[in-house]
C-alpha cells in the first residue's frame, strides 16, 4: 500500500482544493496543515518565509470574514512583527505549542476585533496571553483595552507570565491572576468581548474543562463577542461537548474550526 507523507498529501490537496485552503462544513483548512511542524522548545525558529505565513493567515482571516465572524481581514503586519520581535527577545518560554501561524492568527483576530475586555484562561508562561493582548499593549498595540485578564492555575507559571508581560509593558489594563479559570470567570463582573481558552485540566478532563469555563463566562460574553479555543484538532475528542455548544446556532451565530497546523483553533461568535 502506498504511504502518503504529509508533504504528498499537501501537494494533492493543493491540486484539488487550491493553494489557499477551503472553507467547508464549518472548517477552514490549509493544504499543508499536517506538514507544518514546529519544535515546541524552539518556537521562534522560522518555519516558512514570512510572506507565506502572512498569506496563510490572511486566507484564514478571509474565511472568518466570509463566515461573519470578523468584519475585516486587515491588520497592521509591522505592529505584529514588532510584537513578535519583543516577545522573542524578552519572554522566557520553556515551551509552547503556539506555532508562528497561530500566534499571527490570534494577534490579528484581536487587532481586528479590538476587545475592550479580553480574558485568557490557561496561559501557562504567558505566550498565549501576549498573542492575544499584544494587539493592545507593547509595541504591537493598535488599540487601547480596558481589561486584559490572564488566568493560570499554577502560581509558578502565573508568576513567570507576569514577569514576561511586565518585561514589555506596565499597563494598568493587565491582570495576570493565579486562579482557577472556572471560579474566576464565575465571579467576574465585567462584560467579556473575547474569551481565549487553553486550560488543560490536570485531573484527567484535559480540554473538556473548556465547557466549564465557558459556562462560567457565558452570561458575560457580549453578543458579537468572540471565543477562541486552542487544540481543536489534536484534542478534538476532549472538546466534543464544547463543539456541540458553539456549533449550535442557538448559542453561536457562527463557528469555524481554523486548521493551519496540527493543533487547530475553533473561532466562534456569540
Ligand atoms: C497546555 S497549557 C497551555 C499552553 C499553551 N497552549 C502554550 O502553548 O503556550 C495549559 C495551562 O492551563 C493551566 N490550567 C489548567 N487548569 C486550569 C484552570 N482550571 N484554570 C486556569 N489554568 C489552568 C495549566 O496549569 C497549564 O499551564
Amino acid at each position: 500500500m502506498m504511504h502518503w507523507s504529509p508533504q504528498l498529501k499537501a501537494m494533492v490537496r493543493r491540486i484539488v482544493r487550491g493553494r489557499d485552503g477551503v472553507l467547508a462544513d464549518g472548517e477552514f483548512a490549509v493544504p499543508d496543515w499536517d506538514a507544518y511542524q514546529m519544535d515546541i522548545h524552539r518556537p521562534f525558529d522560522p518555519i516558512e518565509a514570512p510572506d507565506v505565513e502572512h498569506r496563510v493567515v490572511r486566507s484564514a482571516l478571509a474565511a472568518l470574514v466570509e463566515s461573519g465572524i470578523l468584519a475585516s481581514a486587515d491588520y497592521d503586519t509591522q505592529r505584529f512583527d514588532a510584537m513578535r520581535a519583543i516577545v522573542r527577545e524578552r519572554f522566557d518560554v520553556p515551551w509552547t505549542a503556539i506555532t508562528p501561524r497561530v500566534q499571527r492568527l490570534i494577534y490579528a483576530i484581536n487587532a481586528i476585533h479590538r476587545p475592550a475586555v479580553m480574558v485568557a484562561a490557561g496561559i501557562f508562561c504567558g505566550n498565549t496571553f501576549i498573542s492575544n493582548a499584544g494587539a493592545a499593549i507593547g509595541p504591537g498595540a493598535v488599540y487601547k483595552a480596558r481589561v486584559l485578564v490572564g488566568l493560570e492555575i499554577d502560581p509558578i507559571e502565573a508568576a513567570r507570565a507576569e514577569r514576561n508581560v511586565r518585561a514589555i509593558d506596565d499597563s494598568d489594563a493587565v491582570r495576570i491572576v493565579a486562579a482557577d479559570a472556572v471560579a474566576f470567570c464565575a465571579g467576574f463582573a465585567d462584560p467579556i468581548d473575547l474569551l481565549y481558552l487553553d486550560a488543560d485540566d490536570a485531573n484527567g478532563r484535559g480540554k473538556a474543562i473548556y465547557v466549564d469555563i465557558l459556562n462560567a463566562a457565558w452570561g458575560k460574553l457580549q453578543p458579537g463577542g468572540l471565543l477562541l479555543a486552542h487544540n481543536s484538532v489534536n484534542n478534538a475528542s476532549q472538546m466534543q461537548d464544547y463543539f456541540a455548544f458553539v456549533r449550535d446556532p442557538v448559542n453561536c451565530r457562527a463557528s469555524v474550526n481554523v486548521v493551519l497546523d496540527g493543533e487547530g483553533l475553533e473561532v466562534s461568535v456569540r
